[in-house]
């Protein structure tokens, strides 16, 4: 085993752990085949390099920890100092070497090959765990615990610098690509060449951030959803963090990943350890898809959520901060008489808050607006039938509340070190710090805070019937204690899905800033953007779902006339836009007219026979080569049936838009494919549909069909409803099928369905 070779699902990994050097990455990437120990030995032989002119005297080789006592001088595996002592120049030797030890998460999961790898620094008092897991669908995961081995308690504390993941990728994966974005317009694609430097994202806003690089992908030019190979990094982790791509004249390219850490934040003292977050590593021969494939299945092994994800009407945009009883009763009822199955009161319901100025952290339900608490909107919405969802925002507090007047010490940065403050904290003020939507954040890391806070969600929890919580995050720390904070966080919410594990929670961060898969952990849901707009929507699904499975993903029908671009979008594309993901409404249902309810009700009939599918089947894109246009769908995982979305963002660049080409179907096996209209048929130009959408035209032997019953309101407005045609999967994703000429920003759906 000293050269160890995990494989899984068309991917593996070789290290050379042979002598008593930092084990070696020789491979990361597809699957090499059988290798026997003798070809491991020769492919570990073979791969080292020469000795280069002005260098060091020996083959430089990447580590699992590279640092410079290796020769590696690219950005270091680890790095820290003890005070007094400068920086250490840790030189780790291999102790020693485990497979199969049990899964370092405490979730064994079945069929996951572990390898744990031992290192020391003896003289320096420093050892380093790496826990490594790859699983049966061919996810990496690494992370390292760094010891400080003093035993001496008045030896000065190990001061971490970084603790980082770095893996190599080969010389052809010259494209990098990673995410940026803003509040509303999350997950913005960008793509790079890979030239000899650092492509470094950091994150220090004590969340991943609107412009989180969420994936770091580095893969052969030109890559896309469905060719092209890649390797792509994500940090598990809710903090700070960066993620980098680097090349150098070393002559070898690294992705790299790990937590960011402010100087003198983690102090690891005598006998103590820190763990990191987990690095998730996945290779794919398959495009961007071919991630997805590995990822959303290992999600799904792991992932909290316990039944179909419920339709959601949510109050936010319904009514923002306009509470009452009479109000919201109606809205329930007409969000039952749709069929939406879990009502969730949004921000305002708690004492004071008419406005985002004032009152968080004091969690109890505003006697004014709530005399009889929020017991009679609770038995009016569970008597509609529907389940009961609550906002909060745990993590916070408005200097307008009487938390903060109460405990100015709690507010996050209140205490600093300087006299003058001390001062003010003990007068009972609350030092000046920028406030973010008038807020402050509230220092979790402060036992006396977090325990105020879990027994407020407590109380809550106990005294109403709660189904789900909304948890919101609406500012970035803008302090030097995001890891203090965000471990926090994540015992805060440990303890109270402990305590009321029935309880789903959604996470949700001005939208979707705080999405990875650290917090994945933690909830069964996140709002993947403030925005309802469905043009926005549809990028942002798009490549949220590239790394989180579409049921996590709320994806709220909105008014006609988007609240946060100001954009009018047709019901038809707004509705096919929130079917993708975890489907709700943000909209008040009291103001929608009576053909815009019935084909809601529709819309939400359908999407509840359609979840089944949507929430476990396996995502697919298109590459179309019009930017205007984008072919998605799910697709079930024993391949008998499908639904697509084709979707016009803009203007097509030619007349006849380019042929729809199905991906994902089973080559050899024949479907029928269908036009779904869920109420509205979406808009085209001149109403013009080719022959086989036509009603009652069926070339290709289809023969016509009569629309689902209920499914053909307001159908009609060019793109047929009663045409299908019936070929291969081979046929259908090479040769494809003549798309609707549709108007910009519409979207037509197709049901693919295998016909014995
Ligand atoms: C930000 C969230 O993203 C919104 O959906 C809403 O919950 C508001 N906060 C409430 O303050």
């Amino acid at each position: 085993m000293s050269i160890p070779y995990l494989r899984a699902a068309g991917t593996s990994l070789v290290l050379d752990a042979r002598g008593t050097g930092v084990p070696v990455i020789v491979h990361w990437g597809a699957d090499l085949g059988d290798l026997s120990g003798e070809l491991l030995a020769t492919l570990a032989d073979a791969s080292v390099p020469a000795i280069s002119p002005s260098s060091i005297d020996v083959p430089l080789r990447l580590s699992l920890l590279p640092t410079l006592a290796q020769g590696w001088s690219g950005r270091p595996g680890v790095s820290g100092f003890r005070p007094g002592r400068g920086a250490a120049a840790l030189d780790l030797r291999l102790a020693e070497l485990r497979t199969g030890s049990p899964s370092a998460t405490g979730r064994a999961l079945p069929g996951t090959q572990t390898l744990t790898i031992y290192l020391t620094d003896a003289p320096a008092r420093v050892s380093v765990r790496t826990d490594l897991e790859l699983s049966v669908e061919g996810v990496l995961r690494l992370r390292h615990t760094l010891t400080n081995t003093g035993v001496d308690p008045h030896l000065a504390a190990f001061e971490l610098g970084s603790l980082d993941v770095i893996l190599p990728v080969p010389d052809r994966a010259r494209e990098l690509l990673d995410f940026t974005g803003l509040w509303t317009h999350e997950r913005r694609p960008q793509r790079s060449t890979l030239g000899q430097g650092v492509w470094s994202r950091e994150s220090r806003h004590g969340r991943p951030g609107h412009d989180d690089s969420y994936l770091m992908v580095a893969g052969t030019p030109g890559f896309g959803f469905r060719t092209g190979e890649m390797w792509a990094t994500h940090l598990a982790w809710s903090g700070d963090k960066r993620a980098w791509a680097e090349n150098s004249a070393l002559g070898c390219s690294v992705l790299g990943s790990g937590e960011l850490l402010a100087p003198g934040e983690l102090s690891v003292a005598a006998g103590a350890s820190h763990t990191t977050p987990w690095t998730v590593a996945v290779y794919s021969a398959a495009g961007l898809d071919g991630l997805s494939a590995r990822l959303h299945p290992w999600i799904r092994s792991w992932s909290t959520i316990a039944g179909p994800r419920p339709v959601v009407l949510n109050t936010w945009e319904a009514v923002y901060f306009d509470h009452d009883l009479p109000t919201l009763a109606r809205l329930a009822d007409a969000a039952a008489a749709v069929g939406v199955e879990r009502f969730v009161l949004d921000d305002g319901w708690f004492t004071g808050r008419t406005d985002d100025r004032r009152a968080l952290g004091d969690w109890f339900v505003d006697p004014v607006t709530w005399p009889g608490g929020l017991h009679p909107l609770i038995e009016h919405v569970h008597a509609a039938g529907m389940e009961f969802g609550l906002w909060v925002e745990p993590e916070m507090v408005s200097l307008d509340s009487d938390v903060a007047r109460a405990h100015p010490e709690w507010v996050l940065g209140a205490a600093d070190a300087d006299a003058d403050a001390d001062a003010d904290a003990d007068a009972g003020a609350v030092s000046p710090a920028l406030t973010w939507r008038f807020q402050r954040v509230l220092d979790l890391g402060n036992q006396e805070a977090f325990a105020w806070v879990l027994a407020s969600l407590t109380a809550l929890l106990t005294e109403y019937p709660i189904a789900y919580l909304k948890w919101d995050h609406n500012r970035d720390l803008l302090a030097g204690s995001a890891h203090r904070q965000t471990a926090a966080l994540y015992r805060l919410l440990d303890a109270v899905r402990a305590a009321h594990p029935g309880v789903e929670i959604e996470s949700c961060a001005s939208g979707g800033a705080r999405i990875d898969l650290g917090i994945l952990e933690r909830v069964d849901r996140v709002w993947t953007s403030d925005t309802n707009d469905p043009l926005e929507r549809q990028q942002i699904q798009r490549y949220t779902s590239v790394l989180v499975p579409p049921e996590y993903l709320g994806g709220h029908l909105g008014a006609g006339t988007a609240h946060t671009t100001g954009r009018t979008s047709e019901l038809s594309f707004r509705l096919a836009t929130a079917l993708f993901g975890s489907a709700g409404i943000e909209w008040n249902l009291t103001r929608a007219n009576k053909d815009e309810l019935v084909m809601i009700a529709t819309w939400i009939a359908r999407y509840k026979q359609l979840r089944p599918l949507l929430h476990s089947g396996v995502v697919v894109r298109a590459d179309p080569s019009d930017p205007a246009l984008e072919l998605h769908g799910v697709v079930a995982p024993d391949q008998n049936s499908a639904l697509f979305a084709q979707v016009a963002l803009a203007a097509p660049r030619a007349a006849v838009p380019e042929r729809m080409r199905f991906p994902g179907l089973a080559p050899e096996r024949r479907y029928r494919v269908a036009p779904l209209v869920l109420g509205a048929a979406p808009r085209t130009i001149q109403d013009a549909s080719p022959a086989w959408l036509a009603e009652q035209s069926s070339p290709g032997g289809g023969g016509a069909s009569a629309p689902a019953p209920g499914l053909g309101v307001g159908a009609g407005a060019g793109l047929g409803v009663g045409g299908s045609v019936t070929l291969t999967g081979a046929v259908l994703a090479l040769v494809g099928l003549p798309a609707p000429l549709l108007a910009p920003e519409q979207a037509a759906l197709f049901t693919v369905d295998a016909v014995e």
